[in-house]
């Protein structure tokens, strides 16, 4: 018995049974590659046995640095950008009240995913004189938009606390030997977490990239763990149709009929950052090659509002997967009222969890109508167990689904392209020839 449930029954006029099932041999090959790592991009495939390997005397000393910081800051700024902060602000966004409710704990707030100065000085206003800690989170520890931002802040910190206790305020997650981040800190002194070789930026959630925001916002990260190794576990077996290789093989299925979008969707806000997580871990291990499905994600009902029009009668590309809470952290009933000049007491007495799911079960079917394929994703709650037993669930799916579309999930060169350019006009030394050229490109 699983923890989460894929249902996969609304897609009955889109697939054939006998479609998933001539995908058999093919999410069996698959496996066997991701497993046996004779598939491409095999060096990257530490997030599998992470939830069991990990190192536990790291996460001896995430847990005391987590501990440290709660005890001396107000705040916790995490610097970083793509699989370097999405994992963690998705979990504490995840396992937390969409307001701050233990004023006991710090805050943890993220920078460093932009190149806004508005959006660093905003935050340096917004911080005053609260004392906080750095983690500067990078693997390749050289990524611009971290590097700017951490220059900045620790500027701010050595003035406040002075270079020594600065020094005992900055918590570095990198390479552990390689890259300019590295060589700092070592330099500097600052404590270091390491992320593993074998883990790309946006699978190292688990690993001390996610784990110490997490732990320092007030998240468990044992159980965090152990909810992934449960994943682990139960999806060792392939005969589940309940799992992350029944979700690979309909979006592949789907995707080859020309649904080439998906979103994932939600029906409560704080897992908005899910939804960003989710779309980095899809769409840089799958977008490759001139090919995979481009993700996208939605809140509900929310965006019923907004996107709910495109969804039900827009171009007929995409495919839905919904994430629904079965047990939210809290709830609201409606009261009644003797006036009744809103006209909603035949809802009195009813729970806005109650009206929720009428709306999801009500969406599902008007979508699935209108031609949009739907899946469901059943969370049972937003405990740290299920958040860990999800990601691993994602994880595992977009390892398998990418082999079965015959790319590297693995790798990003694409995401290099961008840098170089912007090394380019920025002067940066080296890239002197690449500078004149664009600058010519963007003259004509
Ligand atoms: O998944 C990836 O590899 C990227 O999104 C990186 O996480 C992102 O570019 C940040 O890189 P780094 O951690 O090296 O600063």
């Amino acid at each position: 018995m699983t923890l989460i449930h894929l249902k996969t029954s609304y897609l009955e006029k889109f697939v054939h049974s006998q479609e998933a099932e001539q995908m058999r041999p093919l999410v069996e090959a698959a496996n066997q590659e991701l497993r046996e790592g004779t598939g491409v991009g095999h060096d990257f495939r530490g997030w599998l046995d992470l939830p069991a390997n990990y190192d536990h005397d790291e996460f001896k000393r995430i847990q005391a640095a987590a501990a440290k910081i709660k005890a001396d800051s107000d705040v916790l700024i995490c610097i970083g950008i793509g699989g370097s902060y999405l994992g963690a602000q998705a979990a504490i966004e995840f396992l937390h009240s969409s307001f701050p409710l233990q004023s006991n704990l710090p805050e943890v707030v993220f920078c460093g995913n932009s190149l806004s100065g508005t959006y660093l000085h905003d935050l340096i206003t917004w911080l005053g004189d609260r004392d906080f800690s750095l983690n500067v989170i990078s693997k390749s520890g050289t990524t611009t938009e971290t590097s700017i931002a951490f220059r900045i802040l620790k500027r701010l910190l050595v003035k406040k606390y002075g270079e020594k206790g600065a020094a005992e305020r900055v918590y570095a997650t990198t390479d552990r030997e390689r890259g300019a981040l590295k060589t700092e800190a070592d330099a500097a002194g600052y404590e270091c977490f390491v992320i593993p070789d074998d883990l790309g930026g946006r699978f190292s959630v688990l690993s001390a990239v996610g784990l110490l925001p997490i732990a320092v916002a007030g998240g468990d990260i044992e159980a965090l763990m152990q909810g992934a190794a449960e994943a682990r576990r139960d999806y060792a077996d392939l005969s589940l149709t309940d799992s992350p290789y029944a979700y690979a093989v309909m979006r592949n299925i789907l995707y080859r009929k020309g649904f080439v979008t998906e979103l994932l969707e939600n029906f409560e806000p704080n897992l908005r950052m899910l939804g960003e997580w989710w779309k980095q871990l899809m769409g840089e291990s799958e977008g490759k090659d001139e090919k995979g499905i481009f993700p996208a994600s939605a809140n509900l009902t929310t965006d019923l509002h907004s996107l709910g029009q495109y969804i039900q009668q827009g171009r007929r590309n995409l495919m839905e997967t919904m994430l629904w809470v079965k047990h939210p952290a809290a709830d609201q009933t409606i009261p009644a009222d003797a006036e009744n000049l809103d006209q909603l007491n035949f809802l009195a007495g009813k729970t806005m969890n109650y009206v929720n799911e009428q709306a999801f079960q009500g969406v599902v079917l008007a979508h699935t109508d209108g031609g949009v394929p739907v899946m469901t994703l059943e969370l049972p709650d937003t405990s740290e167990q299920t958040l860990g037993y999800v990601i691993y669930f994602f994880e595992l799916a977009v390892g398998i689904s990418g082999y079965l579309n015959g790319i590297n999930p693995f790798n990003q060169p694409g995401v290099e392209a961008y840098k170089r350019n912007m090394f380019g006009l920025l002067g940066k030394p080296g890239y002197e020839d690449l500078h004149a050229d664009l600058q010519k490109r963007l003259q004509d």
